[in-house]
């Protein structure tokens, strides 16, 4: 048998390790692997919640979040402080997931060593440098020199091939996402406990019909989080509603939520949930409204009407599946879709199919084979 590929797995934020722990797992357990993981930890609380609940310890922790950290700030660290763990472990490949800084530096780092990177959820292209910014751009660029592209839909792939990626290393996994959802479902049913903090909410607002809402978008912060806010607060207005919102720790979220929208009775304004409840909170929610990438694959597959509040969107499979549904960040637009989908039983029945254009939840053991043979 040939000797064991040492493969670094590189991420910082909640939605790269969510995206991340399924092929932690897997490289962790596979003799064809030496698995090592690096967090750059650019996400402190909301990642360890994740970690925590899939039980990864990482071999390096570099500790960079600051408050209120500044892209150029964060990258200039990302970039030094990720290449001295490359230089230290010495991998035979970089894995990184999706379109944050760390993924950018880390893969950067990478290349500045000619060790090979394989990108996770490769080939998401909106087509707009700024919506959302600035991952468009930081995709971009991993796309520009992995030698592996793992592309969630034949909709990704088509985009990398259109940029002359050579076909050879670009393949079609699923997204892990949908790995991940049903590794936490699973637990969810099996241990309801883990789930408990949201029951005390699902019993004040028995007989309400729950939004869900998350919101972070550096593209939306100043006018867009006050329009979010502002549409939040009229949709709450319904005595038929209650609007659970786990409001992000970016300081710019919170400033806007936690001001605008305190002291309503049916808005519950909730610190980040760990993933089993978040899983639990789609579940219950009758819709949800939202300007986050995962949200809008996770909504698809449970059958759960998703309202995307972006101008643009680099997951076009949800909007084509007819679950998702974009409705940009204009306040009154966001109140009347969710009117509709709250007044108007077909449409609401239209939206409310589950779909998996993202994946089949296979996608980590297929990424795997693919680092074997590549
Ligand atoms: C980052 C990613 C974005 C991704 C999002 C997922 C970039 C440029 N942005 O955005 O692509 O969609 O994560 O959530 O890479 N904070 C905490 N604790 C935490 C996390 C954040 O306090 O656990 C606060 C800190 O003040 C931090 C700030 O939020 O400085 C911003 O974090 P950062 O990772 O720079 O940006 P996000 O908006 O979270
Ligand atoms: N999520 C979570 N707790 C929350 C909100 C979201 O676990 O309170 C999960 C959600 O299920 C999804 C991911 O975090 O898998 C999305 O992260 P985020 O919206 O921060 O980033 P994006 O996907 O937009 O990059």
């Amino acid at each position: 048998m040939a000797a064991p590929r040492k493969i670094l797995t590189v991420f910082g934020t909640r939605p790269e390790a969510i995206k991340l722990f399924p092929l932690v797992h897997r490289l962790a357990r596979d003799d064809r692997f030496i698995g090592r993981v690096c967090i750059s930890a650019q996400h402190r609380e909301m990642l360890d919640q994740v970690l925590d609940i899939a039980g990864i310890v990482p071999d390096h922790d570099l500790d960079l979040m600051t408050p209120g950290q500044t892209l150029d700030a964060l990258t200039a660290r990302a970039l030094v402080e990720i290449g001295k763990v490359l230089d230290l472990e010495q991998p035979d490949w970089v894995v990184v997931q999706g379109d944050t800084t760390t993924v950018m530096a880390g893969a950067i780092a990478a290349y500045y060593r000619k060790i090979p990177v394989c990108h996770v959820e490769a080939g998401l292209r909106s087509g707009d440098i700024h919506h959302p910014w600035p991952e468009e751009v930081n995709r971009r660029v991993v796309g520009s020199f992995a030698a592996l592209h793992c592309a969630p839909t034949t909709t990704a792939r088509d985009a990398l091939l259109r940029e002359n990626v050579d076909p050879a290393i670009v393949h079609v996994t699923g997204n892990t996402v949908i790995d991940a959802l049903q590794w936490v479902t699973a637990r969810v049913d099996n241990r309801l406990a883990l789930a408990d903090g949201l029951r005390a909410l699902e019993e004040r607002f028995a007989g309400r019909r729950i939004i869900g809402v998350t919101s972070h978008r550096r593209e939306n912060f100043g006018e867009g989080m006050q329009a979010i806010a502002k549409a939040v607060k009229s949709i709450a207005s319904r005595q038929d509603v209650a609007v659970i919102f786990p409001v992000h720790l970016n300081p710019q979220v919170r400033a806007v939520m936690k001001v605008e929208l305190a002291g309503l009775d049916n808005v519950a304004l909730l610190e980040p949930l760990d993933y089993p409840q978040f899983a639990r909170l789609l579940d219950i929610s009758h819709l949800m409204l939202t300007d986050s990438g995962g949200v809008q694959e996770e909504a698809p597959a449970l059958g759960k009407p998703v309202l995307v509040m972006r101008e643009t969107t680099e997951r076009p499979e949800g909007i084509a599946a007819g679950t998702a549904r974009l409705v940009g960040t204009d306040a009154d637009r966001i109140v009347r879709e969710t009117n509709r989908l709250l007044d108007d039983p077909a449409a609401y029945a239209a939206m409310a199919q589950a779909h998996n254009p993202f994946g089949d939840g296979h996608a980590a053991e297929r990424i795997a084979d693919l680092l074997a043979a590549s």
